[in-house]
């Protein structure tokens, strides 16, 4: 499969400033949690790279199957940046470690994050997104009780979350709005609402300084390829079927992952205490838009050899069980309160992911010789469960 690498190469070297945040709280020591992940392994990055000013950055994560050291293999020489190997869910060593580190603020994004595999086994997700993110919190707390008054009145405890908790919405409803009520529909989403609920009560109840952000689905870089663009990607350079769950209508809102990165450290550093802000892409799209766009785009980038459109690899599955319709966010919130709006639009992001995709091979083989295969997980199995 010939790759177009000039063209692939010069957009990967332009990536090197759409990470850059704007420099967070001078002197700043920031526990992140998760920061292995995909999500949190682009933050850690964006918080390292420019004219950062923060004097530490401790990276938590128990390295689960989507927690993957290599996304981090260009801070790992950095000397403000530390790994720890360890569970949110485990106190002792949590409260020893925001000591050791006088930790001034904790973004946590550590959760089991695939409702396919909430679906298939949802007993881990209660365990970390909602026990361990109610032990993060107490610990945290007890923390920031005894911190000096100036210290415990800059403290910021921010909750990654998901627009997921708010259900699905038909074609014409409005967007999800910070008021909307939850109704989350896998259990996937049913952990994240409870956990967003806990961050709530630790402010109401104890005051801890939290602030909670909804997204919206996010792509690029260092995502598992377990997620629908990345695992899109591989399984049509592999000439492997292209899995269209149900209609292939049900609609996403998408965003880049360097975007939702600056929003959080804006709201990080300018978000109101005991607020919470949605986050998206102002970009709906249904799946099959989505693969549509993905096989064109390999089609100009990565040509099959046999000149024949990967668009033919399209292959309808069985729906995903409860699977919601539609999201979309209304992020008014944060762009008035924060000035923050995405800079990609969806062709210009899609672009770049594609490229760091044909770029990191190696990266890609690396999670494809671990015990993951792109197989189906989520599958309806009610029918092989009347049976036996
Ligand atoms: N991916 C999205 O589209 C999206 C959208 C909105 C919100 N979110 C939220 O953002 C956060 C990050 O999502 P992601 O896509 O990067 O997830 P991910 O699955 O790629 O990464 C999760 C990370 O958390 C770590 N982890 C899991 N359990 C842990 C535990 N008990 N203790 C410490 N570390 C643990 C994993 O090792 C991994 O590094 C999640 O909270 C998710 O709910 C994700």
């Amino acid at each position: 499969m010939p790759t177009k690498s000039k063209d692939v190469a010069s957009i990967v070297e332009r990536q090197s400033n759409w990470y850059s945040l704007r420099p967070l709280m001078d002197h700043l020591r920031l526990l992140v949690t998760g920061g292995a992940g995909f999500i949190g392994s682009n933050f850690v990055q964006a918080c390292l790279r420019g004219e950062s000013k923060l004097d530490r950055l401790v990276n938590l994560d128990k390295l689960t199957y989507a927690g993957n050291p290599a996304n981090l293999r260009s801070v790992e020489a950095d000397s403000r940046y530390v790994f720890l190997h360890g569970d949110i869910g485990d106190t002792g060593l949590l409260t020893k470690f925001l000591h050791e580190y006088e930790i001034d603020a904790i973004v946590n994004f550590a959760a089991e994050s695939h409702v396919d595999r909430s679906i298939d086994s949802p007993e881990p997700f209660m365990q970390t997104n909602v026990v361990g993110t109610m032990r993060l919190l107490d610990t945290a707390r007890k923390y920031w009780a005894a911190l000096p008054e100036a210290k415990r009145a800059a403290f910021r405890f921010l909750h990654v979350s998901t627009d997921e908790v708010y259900g699905s919405l038909k074609p014409t409803d409005p967007p999800f709005t910070e008021t909307t009520p939850f109704a989350p529909n896998s259990p996937y989403a049913a952990s994240k609402a409870a956990s967003d609920h806990l961050v709530r009560a630790y402010f109401h109840t104890y005051g801890l300084p939290v602030i909670t952000t909804n997204c919206s689905n996010n792509y690029g870089p260092y995502q598992f390829p377990e997620k629908l663009m990345p695992l899109i990607i591989l399984n049509a350079l592999e000439k492997k079927a292209l899995p269209i769950y149900g209609d292939g209508q049900n609609v996403r809102d998408w965003l880049f992952v360097a975007d939702h990165c600056a929003a959080i450290s804006l709201a990080l550093e300018g978000g109101r205490v005991g607020e919470t802000y949605n986050i998206g892409g102002l970009c709906e799209r249904a799946n099959i838009d989505v693969v549509d766009r993905i096989c064109d785009l390999l089609d100009e980038m990565a040509p099959r050899e046999d000149g024949v459109s990967y668009r033919s690899q399209k292959t309808f599955v069985g729906d995903r069980p409860g699977h919601d319709r539609r999201y979309a966010i209304d992020c008014s919130k944060i762009t008035q309160e924060l000035g923050w709006k995405p800079k990609e639009s969806f062709d210009s992001g899609l672009h770049k992911t594609v490229a760091w995709y044909l770029e990191h091979r190696d990266w890609c083989e690396d999670i494809n010789s671990g015990n993951y295969g792109r197989e189906r997980l989520g599958a309806d199995r009610s029918a092989e469960m009347l049976a036996v």
